[in-house]
C-alpha cells in the first residue's frame, strides 16, 4: 500500500523537481499549532519590538531615540549614522564606541554601553515593522544572519547586545520579562510551527 501511494505520488511531484530556476524548495508540512505559537509569538515580539532593541535595529542608517525616557521619537542626535561601510559601528570620527562603552553610564541620558556597540544590519529592521513583519523576517535566514531559530533563541539568550535591553541603565525602561524567558518562548513557538499572525 505505502509503496503504491508513493508511486501514485511520483508523476505529480517529478515536474516540480524538474523546474530547477534556482528558487527555494518548498518548506515540509509542519504540524502548526496556533492554540500554542500565536501566544509565543506575542510574548516574542513584545520584546523585539520594544524600544530597547529595536532602536537598534532600524531600516535606514539612523539609530532611533524613542521610549518613555525620550519624550517625542527621534532619530538619534549628533548626527549618528550607520557608517559609510554600511558595518553599523558609524562614520569614521564619530564611531559608536566614541561614546558607547562597555558599560552604561551612571548618568540617566548618559550614554548606554554594552561591548561592541553597534547597529543591527538593515535587512534585519523591526523599527515601525508590523508584528507579521518582524515575524517573517525573523523566519527567514536571507535577512537573519543564515539563522535556524534554535540559533536565534541562543542568541537572544547569549549575546551581549541583547542582554543590554534588559540591564540599559538608569532611567531607561527594560524590555519586557528577561533573556531566558524570550529564549523559551522563542523554543515553544518553533515547536508549535512558528506560526505568523496575519497582516493587519
Ligand atoms: C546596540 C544595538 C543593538 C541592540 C540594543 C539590540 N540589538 Fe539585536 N542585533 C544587533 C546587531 C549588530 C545584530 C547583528 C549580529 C549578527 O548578525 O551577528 C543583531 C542581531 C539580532 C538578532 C539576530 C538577527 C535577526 O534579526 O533575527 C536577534 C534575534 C536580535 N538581535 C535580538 C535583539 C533583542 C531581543 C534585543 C533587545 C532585547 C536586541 N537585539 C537589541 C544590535 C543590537
Ligand atoms: C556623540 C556620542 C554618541 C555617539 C557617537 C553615538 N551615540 Fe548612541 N547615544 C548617545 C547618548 C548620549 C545616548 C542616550 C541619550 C539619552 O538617553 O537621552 C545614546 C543612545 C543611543 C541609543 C538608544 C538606546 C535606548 O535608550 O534604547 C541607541 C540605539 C544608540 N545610541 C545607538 C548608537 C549607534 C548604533 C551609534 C553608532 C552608529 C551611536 N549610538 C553613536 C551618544 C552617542
Amino acid at each position: 500500500m505505502l509503496a503504491l501511494a508513493a508511486a501514485a505520488a511520483l508523476p505529480a511531484l517529478a515536474p516540480l523537481a524538474a523546474q530547477d530556476d534556482g528558487a527555494a524548495a518548498p518548506e515540509p508540512a509542519l504540524a502548526v499549532d496556533l492554540e500554542r505559537g500565536l501566544p509565543a509569538w506575542r510574548a516574542i515580539v513584545a520584546v523585539l519590538a520594544h524600544p530597547r532593541c529595536a532602536n537598534c535595529h532600524v531600516e535606514d542608517n539612523r539609530p532611533r531615540w524613542s521610549g518613555p525616557s525620550y519624550g517625542a521619537t527621534r532619530a538619534h542626535a549628533f548626527n549618528v549614522r550607520r557608517g559609510a561601510d554600511e558595518s553599523g559601528f558609524g562614520n569614521p570620527g564619530l564611531r559608536c564606541m566614541t561614546c558607547h562603552f562597555e558599560t552604561n553610564s551612571a548618568k540617566p541620558h548618559g550614554p548606554p554601553g554594552a561591548p561592541s556597540w553597534h547597529l543591527a544590519p538593515a535587512e534585519m529592521a523591526w523599527f515601525g515593522k508590523s508584528s507579521a513583519e518582524i515575524c517573517a523576517q525573523i523566519k527567514d535566514p536571507e535577512r537573519n544572519g543564515g539563522r535556524s531559530l534554535a540559533e536565534i533563541a541562543v542568541h537572544v539568550r547569549d549575546d551581549a547586545l541583547v542582554g543590554w535591553g534588559w540591564q540599559p541603565g538608569p532611567g531607561r525602561e527594560p524590555a519586557p520579562g528577561s533573556a531566558e524567558a524570550t529564549f523559551a518562548a522563542i523554543e515553544r513557538w518553533s515547536a508549535a510551527g512558528a506560526p505568523c499572525p496575519e497582516p493587519d
